[in-house]
Parts: C-alpha cells; structure tokens; sequence
C-alpha cells in the first residue's frame, strides 16, 4: 500500500496534535490556540475526501476516520444542507474545520450550575458563519454548540481530545432546559 501524501499531513498532524494536548491539558485557551496550525494544514489537503475509513456518525451519515488511535479522533464528516445538528455538549473539546461548503455555528456557555434537572441556562458566546479554512473550537468553559450547513456538498473535519461522554446533553436554549441522550454510538 502507497501513503499519499495528505494521508503523511494528516498522521503527521495527529502527533502534532498529540503534543499539544499534552502541553496544554490544563489551558483550554492555549489549547484553542495551538491547534488551529495542524488542523489548518489538514483541511490544506485537496484530496481529502478520497481518504478516509467507514464510521458510523451520530447525527450524520457520511463520516470517515482520517485518524484513529482509540484516544485521538480525527475524522471528516459530510453535513446535509439545511439538516440542524441541535445544541448538544461533548464532554471533551471538540474542534471543527470547514473542509468545504460553509456553516452558520453558534456556540453557548452553561450559566446556570447544573443542579437542577432538565434545567440550563446557555448564553451564546460566538455566533458566525464559518466558510473553508475556517475553525471553531469548542471547549470548558464554552463547549456546547449547533450548527447547520448551508450548501451541498459541506464537509467539516472533526477532532476531538478523547472519547464522548456516554450521556450527552441535548438543549433548547429558548425553553431553557434539555434532555439527556445516549448515542449507540460513544465515539
Ligand atoms: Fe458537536
């Protein structure tokens, strides 16, 4: 089997990745920072949507591993146009690249201290459009968020700092509250 050269980019990019989780796992801010060079570098590749390995998505269908180690997730998903991801939290960092198309993504911070069930208070602390090139980080203490793409044909390669929380929270910030949920699938 031949490596291609955005397969070396992108493993070359997962160590690089690697190195600064492991730098700034106390510093989310550092962390946001650092990580848009590597993955500015993925999303450089023209070929990427020839790479790649079969998953299956949580909200989507078309979802491949560009990197896989059973700690680092690096894949690259394709978004149907119009079809909003509801806000939704991780429990890890989770960082997205736009490949290609474009995406209105807003992100929210939890105000409220999380005691009382089915109740949330979210504050939207980034709002925009995030076109190829772009790159949204979600992270402690702003690691909620929702997005939906905006053309066909939108691609965003997703990385995230380790596995998801088994129980995620679903919001709807209007109403102020949320429901919890367990995706059959944890990664
Ligand atoms: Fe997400």
């Amino acid at each position: 089997m031949t490596t291609t050269n955005s397969e070396q980019v992108v493993r070359e990019c997962a160590f690089d990745i690697m190195n600064i989780v492991k730098k700034y796992k106390d510093d989310n801010a550092g962390l946001m920072t650092a990580l848009q060079d590597p993955l500015k570098r993925i999303i450089a590749q023209p070929d990427l949507l020839s790479l790649g390995v079969k998953r299956q998505g949580n909200h989507i269908d078309n979802s491949k591993y560009l990197y896989y180690d059973g700690q680092l997730v690096i894949t690259l998903d394709e978004f149907p146009k119009g079809k909003r991801i509801p806000p939704h939290d991780h429990g890890v960092w989770e960082a997205l690249a736009v490949y290609k198309g474009s995406f209105e993504h807003t992100v929210y911070e939890r105000k409220d201290d999380g005691t009382k069930e089915g109740y949330a208070d979210l504050a939207v602390v980034d709002d925009r459009r995030l076109k190829p090139g772009d790159v949204s980080i979600v992270a402690q203490p702003a690691e909620i968020h929702t997005f939906v793409a905006l053309e066909e044909g939108t691609y965003s390669v997703t990385v995230v700092g380790g596995h998801y929380a088994e129980t995620r929270h679903y919001f709807k910030p209007e109403e102020k509250s949320y429901v919890t949920r367990k995706p059959k699938v944890v990664s």
